[in-house]
């Protein structure tokens, strides 16, 4: 490409520095130019030239470190898709109470084998509710409690060291009511105003509010709030004092921007870009997957590639398969926004199989997906520190000739624990009555029946749990993408019902899967740390903990080992000849991989002439470790078993 931009260029001292960041704005000052053109047309230029100035800063101020982690990883594009990636997600303070206690705990991230570690939201965020630290007041300081700045930088060090990439949460869509910017706005200085969506009187939000669906029906019902200092509504999607930004003015796009790159250069590697979806409002739509959103993420990503190549973007978009794939980047965007997205329709198709013990709607969920651009990975996981809401289509279910509203009624009944014969133990997370919808709360052990199970103290029933649990596990592992452990579950920790003690948490049930670390389960599971005096655990617990623990750890390693699963594959399903098995293929250079999940707690015969057609008359089994010969009529698969065939080469 000819440089037509160079005139633009902040200017360097060090020669080599004004190379460097000339020949990457080459590379990628078009994507950035074009983005900003399709969102904010006539101010592009100019503001392209300021964009261009806060990238020089950020440019020159980054530590010589993350340089060589920059270009290290110009090397190793596809480092987070490699199968050596694994994912554990946490709260700082719930798993080791400050920063620096984190660092205290890698030997037990290491012995799991974590390479990307996920602290929740850390920056500081207004004091009382919070939304788990998502209503932030400063993007430039850390939560008080969990330490400083130079604490965040320092963990940051250390975990790279250990090869862990850190993982921060960047809420783009909203900052809290008492952000310095809102606090600007509501004393009347206009040009903070502007930092928002503000209205004088109900016309518009009432014309919005038509097309709006409700995030929060229950706590935080409508998506504008009455602020008397403002004389106005202003936007709040989320909670009343989450106050949503005003991403067509572009100073928004350029202090989020600097934020981001400030972030980049205290060493966070992977941004989680909270929310994205909600950043772009049209009227007379949802207000969620407007086209400018893609823009946006193309305009801050194409930003970060020339300053700090070694960071990535991870989209928080839990909105229907038809639209996340867009996330990715498709189309114009191919390859220019987000590297990761979570999957959110796997994690909510492994608990519908899981409940019903049938795959097929998982089949035609999954084969509706588009495939994804081969340089981008899922997040792939069991449960996050969210709620589970049935993101299934009517259309998909109708495919699968099931009523979608009659299905997500049951799933709901379900995991609720009040459907007959449930093993699930959760808790009903903002009922909506419009709509009849049932989100559910709840630790992924007590949804998988632990807690059920060890209350009956029935030893079947105790097994059949670890086994969902390790199933469930083996599945987000075997997919394709970076699985995101959540803290606790690799000991199978049960719901904490505690939350309704405290005050800031008591009207929110996620928290009830959101618990502390329970490192006397830990010390018992794995001899970690000092034993607890007298810290006596429930032998049967302490048993199922450890095969979970176990369990996961053979999984992790398995795959690392499993070169088939580079994300680069895609993930096919294949047509089950039985409702209780789940069957995906990948096919990798190297071979093909046949998976196959049983979903119940049956035995299930599979014919291995279907199998043969996908591996050969002898496949290598992984998890197990043993040569399986296809040559007999049938295999058995038994309960809640997973098998990854690998063709032999
Ligand atoms: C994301 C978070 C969720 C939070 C919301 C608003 O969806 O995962 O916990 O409530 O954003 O920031």
């Amino acid at each position: 490409m000819t440089n037509t931009l160079t005139s633009a260029l902040p200017a360097f001292e060090d020669r080599d520095d004004a190379d460097t960041f000339r020949l990457r704005v080459e590379r990628y000052g078009a994507d950035l130019r074009e983005s900003l053109g399709a969102v904010y047309g006539g101010q592009a230029e100019s503001l392209y030239e300021r964009v261009l100035g806060i990238m020089g800063a950020g440019f020159a101020a980054r530590p010589r470190e993350l340089r060589l982690l920059d270009e290290a990883r110009l090397l190793h594009q596809d480092w987070l898709q490699r199968p050596e990636m694994i994912g554990y997600v946490t709260y700082a303070d719930r798993f080791a109470g400050t920063l620096a206690g984190v660092g205290e705990h890698l030997d037990h991230l290491e012995r799991l084998g974590v390479t990307y570690l996920h602290l929740m939201p850390l920056l500081k965020p207004r004091m009382g509710e919070n939304d788990g630290g998502y209503a932030v007041v400063d993007y430039r300081q850390v939560r008080p409690d969990l330490g400083s700045m130079d604490d965040l930088e320092r963990l940051a060090a250390r975990l790279r060291r250990r090869g862990i990439s850190l993982v921060v949460d960047l809420v783009l869509n909203h900052v809290a009511a008492e952000h310095d910017w809102a606090l600007r706005a509501r004393a009347g200085d206009p040009k903070y105003r502007d930092y928002f969506l503000v209205f004088p009187d109900r016309n518009r939000p009432d014309a919005y509010e038509r097309t709006l669906p409700e995030v929060f029906p229950d706590f935080a019902p409508g998506s504008f709030t009455w602020d008397d200092a403002l004389g106005g509504w202003v936007w709040t999607t989320f909670n009343t004092y989450q106050w949503d930004l005003n991403w067509a003015n572009p100073d928004v796009l350029c202090e989020l921007l600097d934020v981001i790159l400030h972030l980049a250069n205290k060493g966070v590697e992977v941004l989680r870009l909270d929310a994205i979806a909600f950043i772009w409002k049209r009227l007379g739509t949802a207000c969620q997957n407007e086209p400018e959103v893609h823009h946006l993420t193309q305009a801050l990503r194409a930003a970060v590639r020339v300053v700090a190549p070694a960071v990535a973007f991870k989209a928080e978009a839990i909105v229907g398969p038809a639209d996340l794939i867009h996330y990715l980047g498709t189309r114009e965007h191919h390859g220019k926004v987000s590297d990761m997205a979570y999957h959110n329709s796997l994690m909510v198709q492994l608990w519908s199989a899981l409940a019903s013990r049938d795959t097929r709607l998982t089949e035609v969920a999954l084969t509706a997906f588009r495939p994804k651009p081969t340089t981008t990975t899922w997040g792939t996981y069991v449960r996050c520190h969210d709620d589970i809401g049935w993101a299934i289509s009517d259309e998909d279910a109708r495919r699968a000739l099931l009523d979608g509203h009659a299905h997500r009624g049951f799933l709901s009944d379900f995991y609720s624990g009040e459907y007959p014969g449930s093993f699930a133990r959760g808790l009903v997370f903002q009922y909506n009555p419009a709509t009849n919808d049932r989100r559910i709360s709840g630790s992924l052990a007590s949804l998988a029946g632990l807690e059920s199970a060890l209350q009956s103290g029935d030893h079947w029933q105790i097994d059949d749990a670890v086994q969902r649990i390790l199933l469930l596990h083996a599945a987000v592992m075997g997919f394709g993408g970076v699985p995101l452990l959540y803290m606790g579950d690799e000991l199978g920790m049960l719901n904490d019902y505690s939350y309704v003690d405290h005050l800031e948490h008591a009207r929110d049930n996620r928290w009830a899967h959101r618990p502390r670390m329970d490192w006397a389960l830990a010390a018992h599971v794995v001899g970690e740390g000092t034993r607890p005096a007298g810290g006596d655990v429930d032998p049967a617990r302490r048993d199922a903990a450890r095969r979970i623990f176990d369990g996961l750890r053979h999984l992790v390693a398995v795959r690392a080992g499993t070169p088939h699963l580079h994300a680069s594959v895609e993930s096919r399903v294949i047509p089950s000849p039985d409702a209780r098995l789940l069957l995906l293929r990948r096919d990798h250079p190297l071979g093909a991989m046949l998976q196959v999940y049983n979903v119940s707690e049956d035995d299930v015969e599979l014919s291995c002439g279907m199998l043969r057609a996908h591996v050969g008359l002898a496949a290598d089994e992984r998890l197990s470790g043993y040569e399986y010969s296809l040559a007999p009529v049938a295999l058995m698969v038994g309960g809640y078993q997973a098998l990854w065939l690998t063709q032999k080469v």
